[in-house]
Protein backbone atom coordinates (compact mmCIF):
# COMPACT_ATOMS: atom_id res chain seq x y z
CA UNK A 1 0.00 0.00 0.00
CA UNK A 2 1.29 3.55 -0.98
CA UNK A 3 1.55 6.19 1.74
CA UNK A 4 -0.87 8.15 -0.57
CA UNK A 5 -3.51 5.40 -0.01
CA UNK A 6 -2.92 5.24 3.94
CA UNK A 7 -2.69 6.67 7.05
CA UNK A 8 -0.87 5.26 9.66
CA UNK A 9 -2.46 4.70 13.38
CA UNK A 10 -0.65 6.87 16.07
CA UNK A 11 -1.02 5.99 19.36
CA UNK A 12 -1.92 9.94 21.00
CA UNK A 13 -2.88 8.30 24.40
CA UNK A 14 -0.17 9.89 25.82
CA UNK A 15 0.45 12.99 23.25
CA UNK A 16 -0.27 16.51 24.73
CA UNK A 17 -2.59 19.05 23.74
CA UNK A 18 -2.15 19.85 19.94
CA UNK A 19 -0.01 22.66 19.35
CA UNK A 20 -1.53 26.78 19.25
CA UNK A 21 -0.67 30.16 18.60
CA UNK A 22 -1.39 33.37 20.45
CA UNK A 23 -2.98 35.44 18.62
CA UNK A 24 -1.58 38.49 17.35
CA UNK A 25 -3.73 41.95 18.17
CA UNK A 26 -4.49 44.45 15.27
CA UNK A 27 -2.71 47.76 16.39
CA UNK A 28 -6.11 49.65 15.16
CA UNK A 29 -9.09 47.03 15.68
CA UNK A 30 -11.45 47.06 13.06
CA UNK A 31 -15.41 47.62 13.44
CA UNK A 32 -16.64 44.96 15.83
CA UNK A 33 -19.73 44.48 12.79
CA UNK A 34 -17.33 44.73 9.81
CA UNK A 35 -17.58 40.98 8.18
CA UNK A 36 -14.41 38.66 7.43
CA UNK A 37 -13.41 37.66 4.36
CA UNK A 38 -10.37 35.14 4.04
CA UNK A 39 -7.25 34.71 2.10
CA UNK A 40 -9.04 33.22 -0.85
CA UNK A 41 -11.80 35.59 -0.29
CA UNK A 42 -14.52 33.23 1.66
CA UNK A 43 -16.49 34.88 4.74
CA UNK A 44 -16.84 33.75 7.95
CA UNK A 45 -20.47 31.80 8.05
CA UNK A 46 -20.50 28.33 10.20
CA UNK A 47 -19.13 28.43 13.75
CA UNK A 48 -18.78 24.85 15.31
CA UNK A 49 -18.22 24.82 18.80
CA UNK A 50 -16.64 21.37 20.33
CA UNK A 51 -18.42 21.24 24.12
CA UNK A 52 -16.41 18.13 24.79
CA UNK A 53 -13.63 15.95 23.72
CA UNK A 54 -15.78 12.90 25.52
CA UNK A 55 -18.20 10.68 23.39
CA UNK A 56 -19.66 7.39 24.62
CA UNK A 57 -19.53 5.75 20.94
CA UNK A 58 -15.95 4.32 20.07
CA UNK A 59 -16.72 4.34 16.24
CA UNK A 60 -14.09 3.02 14.28
CA UNK A 61 -13.16 6.14 11.91
CA UNK A 62 -13.29 8.63 14.79
CA UNK A 63 -12.16 7.24 18.24
CA UNK A 64 -11.14 3.33 17.61
CA UNK A 65 -11.21 2.12 21.02
CA UNK A 66 -7.45 0.43 20.72
CA UNK A 67 -6.63 4.32 20.89
CA UNK A 68 -9.52 5.87 22.66
CA UNK A 69 -9.16 2.93 25.71
CA UNK A 70 -9.13 3.70 29.62
CA UNK A 71 -5.61 5.33 29.32
CA UNK A 72 -6.38 8.15 27.60
CA UNK A 73 -6.47 11.45 28.60
CA UNK A 74 -9.42 13.27 27.80
CA UNK A 75 -9.09 17.77 28.96
CA UNK A 76 -9.33 18.27 32.15
CA UNK A 77 -12.85 20.45 33.28
CA UNK A 78 -10.75 23.25 34.20
CA UNK A 79 -9.23 23.32 30.56
CA UNK A 80 -12.93 23.26 29.19
CA UNK A 81 -14.27 27.32 27.99
CA UNK A 82 -17.27 28.06 30.60
CA UNK A 83 -20.52 28.61 28.94
CA UNK A 84 -19.57 32.37 29.55
CA UNK A 85 -16.82 32.39 28.03
CA UNK A 86 -18.31 30.28 25.18
CA UNK A 87 -20.59 32.77 24.73
CA UNK A 88 -18.33 35.65 24.68
CA UNK A 89 -16.51 34.40 21.82
CA UNK A 90 -19.60 33.31 19.80
CA UNK A 91 -21.11 37.28 20.15
CA UNK A 92 -17.91 38.37 18.89
CA UNK A 93 -17.86 35.87 16.09
CA UNK A 94 -21.68 36.66 15.33
CA UNK A 95 -20.80 40.21 14.47
CA UNK A 96 -18.37 39.62 12.29
CA UNK A 97 -20.85 37.11 10.26
CA UNK A 98 -21.54 34.35 11.57
CA UNK A 99 -25.18 32.94 11.18
CA UNK A 100 -24.96 29.23 12.13
CA UNK A 101 -23.12 27.68 14.90
CA UNK A 102 -23.47 24.04 15.56
CA UNK A 103 -22.52 22.36 18.61
CA UNK A 104 -20.00 19.28 18.78
CA UNK A 105 -17.79 16.99 20.37
CA UNK A 106 -17.37 14.65 21.13
CA UNK A 107 -20.54 13.75 21.75
CA UNK A 108 -22.35 17.06 23.04
CA UNK A 109 -25.04 15.76 25.15
CA UNK A 110 -22.46 14.80 27.37
CA UNK A 111 -21.99 17.63 28.31
CA UNK A 112 -23.63 18.48 31.86
CA UNK A 113 -26.37 21.07 31.82
CA UNK A 114 -25.53 21.98 27.84
CA UNK A 115 -29.39 23.54 27.72
CA UNK A 116 -28.17 26.39 29.40
CA UNK A 117 -25.71 27.33 26.89
CA UNK A 118 -28.31 26.93 24.09
CA UNK A 119 -30.52 29.33 26.11
CA UNK A 120 -27.94 31.77 26.12
CA UNK A 121 -26.68 31.33 22.16
CA UNK A 122 -30.42 31.09 21.27
CA UNK A 123 -30.66 34.66 22.13
CA UNK A 124 -27.89 35.84 19.72
CA UNK A 125 -29.01 37.75 17.03
CA UNK A 126 -27.27 38.78 13.55
CA UNK A 127 -26.50 42.00 13.06
CA UNK A 128 -29.22 42.55 10.87
CA UNK A 129 -31.55 41.09 13.88
CA UNK A 130 -31.66 37.69 12.78
CA UNK A 131 -31.74 34.73 14.95
CA UNK A 132 -28.84 32.34 14.59
CA UNK A 133 -29.51 29.19 12.99
CA UNK A 134 -28.33 26.86 16.23
CA UNK A 135 -28.26 22.87 15.84
CA UNK A 136 -26.26 20.45 17.13
CA UNK A 137 -24.28 16.94 16.06
CA UNK A 138 -25.35 14.17 17.87
CA UNK A 139 -25.15 10.37 18.67
CA UNK A 140 -28.29 10.14 19.35
CA UNK A 141 -27.85 7.62 22.31
CA UNK A 142 -29.43 10.53 24.81
CA UNK A 143 -32.04 12.09 22.26
CA UNK A 144 -35.18 10.34 23.84
CA UNK A 145 -34.30 12.22 27.17
CA UNK A 146 -33.16 15.30 26.20
CA UNK A 147 -35.03 16.32 23.07
CA UNK A 148 -38.00 18.32 24.29
CA UNK A 149 -35.16 20.34 27.10
CA UNK A 150 -33.17 21.09 24.36
CA UNK A 151 -36.22 22.18 22.14
CA UNK A 152 -37.52 24.55 24.79
CA UNK A 153 -33.86 25.95 25.76
CA UNK A 154 -34.27 27.36 21.97
CA UNK A 155 -32.32 24.24 19.65
CA UNK A 156 -33.60 24.65 16.28
CA UNK A 157 -32.42 21.33 14.83
CA UNK A 158 -30.42 18.19 15.52
CA UNK A 159 -28.43 16.25 12.91
CA UNK A 160 -27.54 12.46 13.87
CA UNK A 161 -25.28 10.40 13.17
CA UNK A 162 -26.52 6.78 12.59
CA UNK A 163 -24.13 4.09 10.11
CA UNK A 164 -26.53 1.52 9.27
CA UNK A 165 -30.17 -0.06 10.09
CA UNK A 166 -28.86 -3.30 10.85
CA UNK A 167 -28.17 -3.93 14.29
CA UNK A 168 -25.10 -6.10 14.00
CA UNK A 169 -23.46 -3.73 11.55
CA UNK A 170 -24.29 -0.77 13.60
CA UNK A 171 -23.19 -2.07 17.22
CA UNK A 172 -20.03 -2.91 15.43
CA UNK A 173 -19.66 0.05 14.32
CA UNK A 174 -20.07 2.11 17.39
CA UNK A 175 -17.91 -0.48 19.39
CA UNK A 176 -19.86 -0.28 22.30
CA UNK A 177 -23.13 -2.58 21.39
CA UNK A 178 -25.24 0.56 21.34
CA UNK A 179 -28.70 -0.56 19.55
CA UNK A 180 -29.73 1.06 16.49
CA UNK A 181 -33.71 1.12 17.84
CA UNK A 182 -32.63 3.72 20.35
CA UNK A 183 -30.70 6.05 17.87
CA UNK A 184 -33.99 5.54 15.90
CA UNK A 185 -36.59 6.44 19.45
CA UNK A 186 -33.75 9.43 19.53
CA UNK A 187 -35.19 10.61 16.01
CA UNK A 188 -38.60 9.85 16.91
CA UNK A 189 -38.18 12.27 19.62
CA UNK A 190 -36.75 15.18 18.19
CA UNK A 191 -39.14 15.02 15.14
CA UNK A 192 -42.00 14.88 18.06
CA UNK A 193 -40.77 17.77 19.59
CA UNK A 194 -40.19 19.82 16.01
CA UNK A 195 -36.64 19.66 16.24
CA UNK A 196 -36.31 20.21 12.11
CA UNK A 197 -35.11 19.70 9.69
CA UNK A 198 -33.90 16.66 10.96
CA UNK A 199 -30.75 15.11 9.36
CA UNK A 200 -29.35 11.94 9.05
CA UNK A 201 -25.78 11.08 9.09
CA UNK A 202 -24.56 7.84 7.88
CA UNK A 203 -20.40 7.50 7.04
CA UNK A 204 -19.97 5.24 4.33
CA UNK A 205 -17.01 2.70 4.77
CA UNK A 206 -16.11 0.56 1.84
CA UNK A 207 -16.55 -3.17 3.85
CA UNK A 208 -18.12 -2.45 6.48
CA UNK A 209 -21.33 -0.75 6.09
CA UNK A 210 -22.02 -0.10 2.27
CA UNK A 211 -25.04 -2.95 2.71
CA UNK A 212 -27.01 -0.31 5.00
CA UNK A 213 -27.17 2.38 1.90
CA UNK A 214 -30.05 1.26 0.76
CA UNK A 215 -31.94 -0.09 3.53
CA UNK A 216 -31.59 3.34 5.06
CA UNK A 217 -32.81 5.09 1.92
CA UNK A 218 -35.47 3.16 2.39
CA UNK A 219 -36.63 3.79 5.45
CA UNK A 220 -35.78 7.67 6.04
CA UNK A 221 -37.83 7.44 2.61
CA UNK A 222 -40.79 5.53 4.39
CA UNK A 223 -40.75 7.75 7.73
CA UNK A 224 -41.46 10.82 8.78
CA UNK A 225 -43.49 12.00 5.56
CA UNK A 226 -39.72 12.09 3.93
CA UNK A 227 -38.77 15.24 6.24
CA UNK A 228 -35.95 13.59 7.44
CA UNK A 229 -32.72 14.50 4.92
CA UNK A 230 -30.54 11.51 4.83
CA UNK A 231 -26.68 12.33 3.93
CA UNK A 232 -24.00 10.14 2.75
CA UNK A 233 -20.66 10.41 3.82
CA UNK A 234 -17.44 9.54 2.61
CA UNK A 235 -14.50 8.36 4.82
CA UNK A 236 -12.79 10.79 5.35
CA UNK A 237 -8.71 10.85 6.42
CA UNK A 238 -9.31 13.42 9.38
CA UNK A 239 -7.17 13.06 12.40
CA UNK A 240 -4.58 10.39 12.73
CA UNK A 241 -5.84 7.15 14.53
CA UNK A 242 -8.75 5.73 12.13
CA UNK A 243 -5.69 3.81 9.96
CA UNK A 244 -8.06 5.42 7.19
CA UNK A 245 -7.02 3.88 3.95
CA UNK A 246 -8.05 5.12 0.38
CA UNK A 247 -9.72 1.47 -0.40
CA UNK A 248 -12.20 1.71 2.34
CA UNK A 249 -13.94 4.86 0.79
CA UNK A 250 -17.17 4.66 -1.30
CA UNK A 251 -17.12 7.49 -3.86
CA UNK A 252 -20.67 9.31 -3.56
CA UNK A 253 -21.23 8.70 -6.95
CA UNK A 254 -21.05 5.43 -6.62
CA UNK A 255 -23.72 5.36 -3.58
CA UNK A 256 -25.64 7.87 -5.82
CA UNK A 257 -25.73 5.45 -8.72
CA UNK A 258 -27.03 3.00 -6.38
CA UNK A 259 -29.79 4.57 -4.40
CA UNK A 260 -31.10 5.45 -8.14
CA UNK A 261 -31.32 2.05 -9.00
CA UNK A 262 -33.82 1.44 -6.14
CA UNK A 263 -35.62 5.05 -5.96
CA UNK A 264 -34.53 7.25 -8.79
CA UNK A 265 -33.20 10.54 -8.22
CA UNK A 266 -32.83 14.19 -9.33
CA UNK A 267 -30.87 17.26 -8.87
CA UNK A 268 -31.39 20.23 -6.57
CA UNK A 269 -30.09 23.19 -6.39
CA UNK A 270 -27.94 24.01 -3.09
CA UNK A 271 -29.72 25.76 -0.75
CA UNK A 272 -26.64 28.13 0.64
CA UNK A 273 -23.08 28.92 -0.88
CA UNK A 274 -20.64 26.70 1.21
CA UNK A 275 -23.15 23.67 2.21
CA UNK A 276 -21.23 20.74 2.49
CA UNK A 277 -23.64 18.53 0.54
CA UNK A 278 -24.63 18.29 -2.71
CA UNK A 279 -28.32 17.91 -2.68
CA UNK A 280 -30.58 14.98 -4.37
CA UNK A 281 -34.51 14.48 -4.34
CA UNK A 282 -36.51 11.02 -4.61
CA UNK A 283 -38.56 11.90 -7.92
CA UNK A 284 -41.72 10.13 -6.39
CA UNK A 285 -41.26 13.30 -4.12
CA UNK A 286 -40.62 11.08 -1.09
CA UNK A 287 -37.98 13.21 0.66
CA UNK A 288 -34.16 14.43 0.18
CA UNK A 289 -31.06 13.27 0.38
CA UNK A 290 -27.34 14.56 0.71
CA UNK A 291 -23.86 13.75 -0.31
CA UNK A 292 -21.02 14.76 1.19
CA UNK A 293 -17.83 14.40 -0.93
CA UNK A 294 -15.19 15.69 0.94
CA UNK A 295 -12.56 13.12 -0.39
CA UNK A 296 -13.62 13.10 -4.37
CA UNK A 297 -15.04 16.28 -4.57
CA UNK A 298 -13.65 18.49 -2.49
CA UNK A 299 -15.62 21.46 -1.42
CA UNK A 300 -12.80 24.00 -0.04
CA UNK A 301 -13.72 26.12 -2.42
CA UNK A 302 -16.22 28.58 -0.92
CA UNK A 303 -15.83 26.56 3.05
CA UNK A 304 -17.03 29.09 5.36
CA UNK A 305 -16.55 27.03 8.62
CA UNK A 306 -14.65 27.76 11.63
CA UNK A 307 -14.23 25.35 14.47
CA UNK A 308 -13.84 26.03 18.07
CA UNK A 309 -12.11 23.43 19.95
CA UNK A 310 -13.72 22.48 23.70
CA UNK A 311 -10.64 24.48 25.41
CA UNK A 312 -11.17 27.63 23.20
CA UNK A 313 -8.49 26.95 20.21
CA UNK A 314 -9.77 28.09 16.69
CA UNK A 315 -9.23 25.87 14.01
CA UNK A 316 -9.61 27.26 10.51
CA UNK A 317 -9.86 23.75 9.10
CA UNK A 318 -10.68 20.20 10.14
CA UNK A 319 -7.59 19.01 8.78
CA UNK A 320 -5.74 21.77 10.39
CA UNK A 321 -2.36 20.67 12.15
CA UNK A 322 -2.52 24.30 14.47
CA UNK A 323 -5.05 26.12 16.11
CA UNK A 324 -5.48 29.43 17.38
CA UNK A 325 -5.54 29.76 21.21
CA UNK A 326 -8.41 32.06 21.71
CA UNK A 327 -9.26 31.03 25.55
CA UNK A 328 -5.35 32.62 26.43
CA UNK A 329 -7.04 36.02 25.51
CA UNK A 330 -9.49 35.49 27.99
CA UNK A 331 -7.90 33.96 30.60
CA UNK A 332 -4.32 35.63 30.36
CA UNK A 333 -4.21 39.66 31.34
CA UNK A 334 -2.98 41.97 28.06
CA UNK A 335 0.78 42.95 28.39
CA UNK A 336 -0.94 46.10 30.80
CA UNK A 337 -1.67 44.01 33.46
CA UNK A 338 -5.54 44.27 32.33
CA UNK A 339 -7.73 42.05 30.63
CA UNK A 340 -8.07 42.19 26.57
CA UNK A 341 -11.15 43.62 25.12
CA UNK A 342 -14.36 42.47 23.62
CA UNK A 343 -12.82 45.06 20.44
CA UNK A 344 -8.93 43.58 20.75
CA UNK A 345 -10.76 39.93 20.58
CA UNK A 346 -12.67 40.57 17.66
CA UNK A 347 -9.54 42.16 16.06
CA UNK A 348 -7.61 38.87 16.95
CA UNK A 349 -10.19 36.92 15.25
CA UNK A 350 -10.40 39.27 12.37
CA UNK A 351 -6.40 38.96 11.76
CA UNK A 352 -6.99 34.97 12.17
CA UNK A 353 -9.83 34.72 9.42
CA UNK A 354 -7.96 37.40 7.18
CA UNK A 355 -4.88 35.12 7.13
CA UNK A 356 -6.37 31.90 6.29
CA UNK A 357 -5.96 29.83 3.29
CA UNK A 358 -6.64 26.23 4.00
CA UNK A 359 -8.10 23.80 1.84
CA UNK A 360 -7.16 20.29 2.62
CA UNK A 361 -9.06 18.65 0.14
CA UNK A 362 -8.58 20.19 -2.56
CA UNK A 363 -4.60 19.80 -1.87
CA UNK A 364 -5.71 16.16 -0.83
CA UNK A 365 -4.60 14.78 -4.23
CA UNK A 366 -1.81 16.81 -5.08
CA UNK A 367 0.27 16.14 -1.87
CA UNK A 368 0.01 12.87 -0.31
CA UNK A 369 -0.93 12.31 2.99
CA UNK A 370 2.10 10.98 4.88
CA UNK A 371 2.06 9.56 8.03
CA UNK A 372 4.60 11.90 9.36
CA UNK A 373 1.80 14.47 8.70
CA UNK A 374 -1.32 12.50 9.83
CA UNK A 375 0.65 11.93 13.68
CA UNK A 376 0.16 15.88 14.16
CA UNK A 377 -3.08 16.56 12.80
CA UNK A 378 -6.30 17.01 15.53
CA UNK A 379 -9.27 13.96 15.61
CA UNK A 380 -12.73 14.77 15.00
CA UNK A 381 -13.87 13.86 18.19
CA UNK A 382 -11.83 16.94 19.51
CA UNK A 383 -12.59 19.43 17.22
CA UNK A 384 -16.47 18.00 15.86
CA UNK A 385 -17.09 17.24 12.80
P1 LIG B 1 -26.10 21.51 7.67
O1 LIG B 1 -26.10 22.95 8.00
O2 LIG B 1 -27.14 20.79 8.47
O3 LIG B 1 -26.17 21.20 6.22
O4 LIG B 1 -24.76 20.89 8.23
P2 LIG B 1 -23.35 20.61 7.62
O5 LIG B 1 -23.41 19.63 6.53
O6 LIG B 1 -22.70 21.93 7.35
O7 LIG B 1 -22.61 19.99 8.87
P3 LIG B 1 -22.47 18.55 9.42
O8 LIG B 1 -21.75 18.71 10.70
O9 LIG B 1 -23.75 17.83 9.44
O10 LIG B 1 -21.50 17.91 8.37
C1 LIG B 1 -21.63 16.60 8.02
C2 LIG B 1 -20.30 15.96 7.81
O11 LIG B 1 -19.65 16.58 6.73
C3 LIG B 1 -19.33 16.11 8.96
O12 LIG B 1 -19.57 15.17 9.94
C4 LIG B 1 -18.04 15.91 8.26
O13 LIG B 1 -17.86 14.53 8.05
C5 LIG B 1 -18.28 16.58 6.94
N1 LIG B 1 -17.85 17.99 6.97
C6 LIG B 1 -18.53 19.03 7.55
N2 LIG B 1 -17.85 20.16 7.38
C7 LIG B 1 -16.76 19.86 6.68
C8 LIG B 1 -15.67 20.59 6.22
O14 LIG B 1 -15.60 21.81 6.39
N3 LIG B 1 -14.71 19.92 5.55
C9 LIG B 1 -14.78 18.60 5.33
N4 LIG B 1 -13.78 18.05 4.66
N5 LIG B 1 -15.78 17.85 5.77
C10 LIG B 1 -16.76 18.46 6.44
N1 LIG C 1 -15.00 10.52 8.06
C1 LIG C 1 -16.18 11.14 7.81
N2 LIG C 1 -16.97 11.62 8.78
C2 LIG C 1 -16.56 11.47 10.04
N3 LIG C 1 -17.12 11.82 11.20
C3 LIG C 1 -16.30 11.46 12.22
N4 LIG C 1 -15.22 10.85 11.73
C4 LIG C 1 -15.35 10.84 10.37
C5 LIG C 1 -14.55 10.36 9.31
N5 LIG C 1 -13.38 9.76 9.53
C6 LIG C 1 -18.37 12.57 11.28
C7 LIG C 1 -19.59 11.77 11.09
C8 LIG C 1 -20.26 11.74 12.36
C9 LIG C 1 -19.83 13.07 12.91
C10 LIG C 1 -19.92 13.22 14.38
O1 LIG C 1 -18.50 13.17 12.52
O2 LIG C 1 -20.45 12.51 10.25
O3 LIG C 1 -21.64 11.63 12.12
FE1 LIG D 1 -18.66 9.67 19.08
FE2 LIG D 1 -19.63 10.79 16.86
FE3 LIG D 1 -17.05 10.13 17.01
FE4 LIG D 1 -18.87 8.20 16.88
S1 LIG D 1 -18.43 9.76 15.29
S2 LIG D 1 -17.12 8.27 18.30
S3 LIG D 1 -20.54 9.10 18.03
S4 LIG D 1 -18.06 11.68 18.24
FE1 LIG E 1 -13.01 23.63 4.75
FE2 LIG E 1 -10.74 22.38 5.34
FE3 LIG E 1 -12.98 21.00 4.88
FE4 LIG E 1 -11.71 22.23 2.88
S1 LIG E 1 -10.94 20.52 4.11
S2 LIG E 1 -13.90 22.23 3.27
S3 LIG E 1 -10.98 24.08 3.95
S4 LIG E 1 -12.61 22.43 6.58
Amino acid sequence: MSERNTIAIVDQRSASAPAATRPRIPDTPAPRNSLLSDGLGRPLRDLRISVTDRCNFRCSYCMPKEVFDKHHQFLPQSSLLSFEEILRLATLFVAQGVHKIRLTGGEPLLRKHLERLIEMLAALRTPDGTPLDLTLTTNGSLLTRKAAALKAAGLQRVTVSLDGMDDAVFRRMNDVDFPVADVLAGIEAAVAVGLGPIKVNMVVKRGTNAQEIVPMARYFRDHYGGRVILRFIEYMDVGATNGWRMDEVMPSAEVQRLIDQHFPLDTLDPSQPGETAERWRYRDGRGEVGFISSVTQAFCGDCNRARLSTEGQLYLCLFAQQGHDLRSLLRQPHPAGRPYTDDEIAGAIGLIWQDRSDRYSQLRASQPASSATAGRRIEMSYIGG
